[in-house]
């Protein structure tokens, strides 16, 4: 049984309990938030203990940071060197900059720690199946993606606490899009060559709308368009694959939907999901590979830094 810690009771630790509690190998043991209510609250939900200074926290496996971006490189290296947690689980996105994320995993490597990154559309089986299509060269050469992450988040979102901060926020490719720029670099690797431009028509430290285009060492191209500012409500999720052998289209909330197919040899594959949030399914995989141990399933230090160093390229 695996014991574990959330620091940070907000909007997402609910996610990550539905996901522990759903996990036979996993179990709260303990919740912590500088907000003593909040964490009192969480506490009495899940029936276990809370402190209010994660330095406090100690006997756990895992520790799972789930506190306002920019202070993720902060948060994950003190549990390092304070605490005497193995196992530090940092949600998305694991620092806003690159410096930042190589100072936290210098100083989680001399704590002799982990740290075990939350980038749960890596678990989406259609990512994981288009993932594993590409690696086979039965698409061929592959020619071009488009990714667009079309959002709402209206100003009241903005108004609450980090949201559209620069120093804890990042903007939307950092916050919102994150899951798909890591989805791309997942699938091409380093890029090689970048552009992205970014706008913010609503008075936000941050850009609400970046429209990026890159290539990779393949000569595969593409462009992801993300933005926060829809009318009303989200509008749409998708990824397109134009290669030599076949056209792909993911779409739904969380890309859980195939809606198009033509692969050359190759039937459309019955794996679409349903969900009722909009979280995906992965943080429920991330604590089953965290109850069996396959530490290896997450990404390692050097794929993490590259992803970082692609956010920070295509967002200045
Ligand atoms: N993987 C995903 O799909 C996903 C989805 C939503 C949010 N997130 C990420 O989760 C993180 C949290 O987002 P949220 O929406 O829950 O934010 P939130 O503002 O609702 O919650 C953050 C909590 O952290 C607490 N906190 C701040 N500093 C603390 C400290 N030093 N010690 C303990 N607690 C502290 C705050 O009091 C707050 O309760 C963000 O990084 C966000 O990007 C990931």
């Amino acid at each position: 049984m695996k014991d574990i810690a959330l620091v940070g009771c907000g909007r997402i630790s609910g996610r990550h309990i539905d996901a522990i509690s759903k996990t036979s190998g996993c179990r709260i043991a303990l919740v912590c938030d500088v907000d003593e209510a909040k964490a009192a609250a969480t506490a009495d939900k899940v029936g276990c203990p809370y402190v209010t200074d994660y330095n406090d926290i100690t006997g756990v496996d895992v520790v799972s940071v789930l506190t306002p971006s920019g202070w993720h490189p902060k948060h994950a290296s003190e549990l390092a060197e304070n605490t005497d947690v193995p196992y530090i689980l940092c949600e998305k996105p694991v620092s806003l900059t690159l410096r930042e994320a190589y100072e936290m995993f210098n100083r989680v490597d001399a704590a002799g720690k982990t740290i075990l990154p939350v980038y749960q559309n890596r678990f989406n089986p259609l990512v994981r199946f288009t993932k594993d299509l590409i690696d086979s060269g039965k698409l061929g050469k592959i020619h071009q993606f488009i990714c667009n992450v079309l959002w709402n988040r209206n100003d009241d979102y903005f108004k609450i606490g980090w949201h559209g901060t620069r120093e804890l926020d990042g903007g939307v490719l950092y916050t919102q899009a994150s899951h798909y720029v890591d989805m791309v670099h997942y699938f091409f690797g380093e890029v090689v060559e970048h552009k992205g431009i970014g706008g913010s028509l609503r008075d936000l430290e941050v850009y609400d709308s970046i429209s990026a285009t890159m290539s990779f060492p393949h000569g595969t191209v593409g462009t992801i368009n993300a933005t926060v500012s829809v009318f009303r409500e989200n509008y749409l999720t998708e990824f397109t694959l134009i290669a030599e052998k076949g056209t792909i289209r993911l779409s739904g909330t969380n890309l859980n939907r195939i809606d198009s197919w033509d692969v050359e040899g190759l039937e459309k594959p019955d794996i679409d999901f349903a969900i009722d949030h909009v979280y995906g399914k992965g943080h429920d995989t991330v604590y089953e590979y965290i109850s069996q141990e396959r530490w290896e399933m997450f990404p390692a230090r050097s794929d993490v830094l590259s992803g970082i160093r692609l956010m920070e390229m295509l967002s200045y």
